[in-house]
């Protein structure tokens, strides 16, 4: 087997023995051009305690790991902060080796497991169920669990190894990177990854986040290191991710114009470029996306990042054109804070891509600005004025 990452040792007695996943491309839609990892962690005590598990396929890959430390059938405590399958699938090979193993899992995740993995004999798998507060003795260490509700799953949890001030936190804070490198200080552009890690996982559990975020603060929880279960660790000062995350959670969007359309002759590109043109001559930075030629995680994460955006389609079969309507059922999920949108597009003998659009957007929270641009074939001179209005007055709508 080619396991050519050593186990790491990130603090006495405690090593990452999680697997790179240097192809992924694709995390259940979310593009992910860098890879990503699946992080797991042991932690060598009088009980040997593995913290979260790997996707299945790389099971055996994460118990040669962990074998190059202890013997994994000596397992006792398995800690699953999670059930999403990319943490909880090799739970019962793992199972199969460490066979007298407890899981300790909030009174959801031993729900969700049970239901995840009926077909291999979790009936016979032995659980602890654990709540915020709730501490577990595995030595000379002591973890403590805290329930992390919707965050982004009703079963999450993240657990606290209080001697080491390490947090455990599971999909928070999190980002989608294959490396061989293991810490934050190691890794350009780390805060970029984990931005666009919150903007496509965690922007409908904004307002849970700052709660969760105050909960840690009020247990007065020192965090020395912020161990995720995806990307690399945080060592180097972790409460600027806290105090990012609180930031990304609040929605306030820099003064910044997004424009993102699609085009099927170019006209409604042409509007879309000349939108971006008074966007600019307003004075604020604008940023163009083609949907067919973008990688909608990046756009996303741009998109989170503004305040106001614009929305161009042709119509097509009556309607906007598919990638705009497959578009708009992400981010009407993401239920985005503080957006303003206005809608532009060509048509040719029926219009209907506007309609579509504001019906996809009208009982979210985002507010329609400035009347919809509509233009029959090619735009001409005046409509493309009428453009360059239009982002003139979204670019000053930015900057208010
Ligand atoms: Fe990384 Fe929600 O799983």
């Amino acid at each position: 087997m080619d396991t050519p990452e050593e186990p790491l040792e990130i603090a006495k007695g405690v090593y990452w023995v999680g697997v790179i996943d240097w192809n992924l491309r694709d995390f259940h839609g979310y593009e992910t051009p860098r890879g990503g990892t699946y992080n797991a962690y042991l932690i060598v005590d009088e009980k040997i305690t593995l913290i979260d598990t790997v996707k299945a396929s790389f099971a055996d890959e994460m118990i040669e790991r962990i074998s190059r430390i202890v013997d994994p059938s000596k397992i006792d405590y398995i800690v699953a902060n999670h059930v999403e399958m990319d943490h909880s699938s090799a739970l019962p090979r793992i199972l199969e080796v460490a066979q007298n193993a407890k899981i300790f899992a909030t009174e959801r995740g031993k729900t969700g497991l049970n239901e995840y993995y009926a077909e291999s004999g979790c009936s016979g798998w032995n659980f602890e169920t654990v709540k915020t507060g709730d501490e577990l003795n595995i030595g000379k260490r002591t973890l403590m669990f805290i329930e992390a509700v919707m965050l982004h799953w009703p079963d999450s949890m993240q657990t606290y190894l209080k001697e080491d001030n390490i947090l455990f936190s599971n999909d928070a804070f999190g980002q989608h990177i294959a490396t061989s490198k293991r810490f934050d200080d190691q890794v350009e552009d780390v805060m970029e990854d984990a931005a666009i890690y919150f903007a496509n996982i965690l922007t409908p559990f904004a307002s849970r986040i700052l709660k969760h975020l105050e909960t840690i603060g009020k247990l007065g929880l020192q965090i020395d290191m912020i161990a995720p279960s995806h990307g690399v660790i945080w060592r180097n000062d972790p409460q600027r991710i806290i105090d990012a995350y609180a930031k990304w959670a609040s929605g306030k969007g820099n003064q910044k114009v997004i424009v993102i359309y699609d085009s099927m002759w170019g006209s409604t590109e042409m509007m879309a470029k000349a939108i971006a043109e008074g966007v600019r001559a307003s004075g604020t930075d604008v940023v163009l996306f083609h949907l067919r030629k973008n990688d909608w995680s990046m756009l996303i994460k741009e998109l989170m990042e503004c305040r106001v955006f614009a929305l161009g389609s042709p119509t097509m079969h009556n309607g906007m054109f598919f990638t705009m309507g497959g578009f708009l059922t992400y981010l009407k999920g993401l239920r985005p804070k503080d957006k303003k949108v206005s809608f532009f597009g060509s048509y040719g003998w029926g219009g209907g891509a506007i309609r579509q659009m504001e019906e996809a957007l009208k009982n979210t929270k985002m507010e329609f600005v400035e009347d919809p641009l509509k233009v029959k074939f090619r735009p001409e001179k005046d409509d493309l004025e009428g453009c360059r209005q239009l982002g003139i007055k979204l670019g000053e709508i930015a900057r208010s």
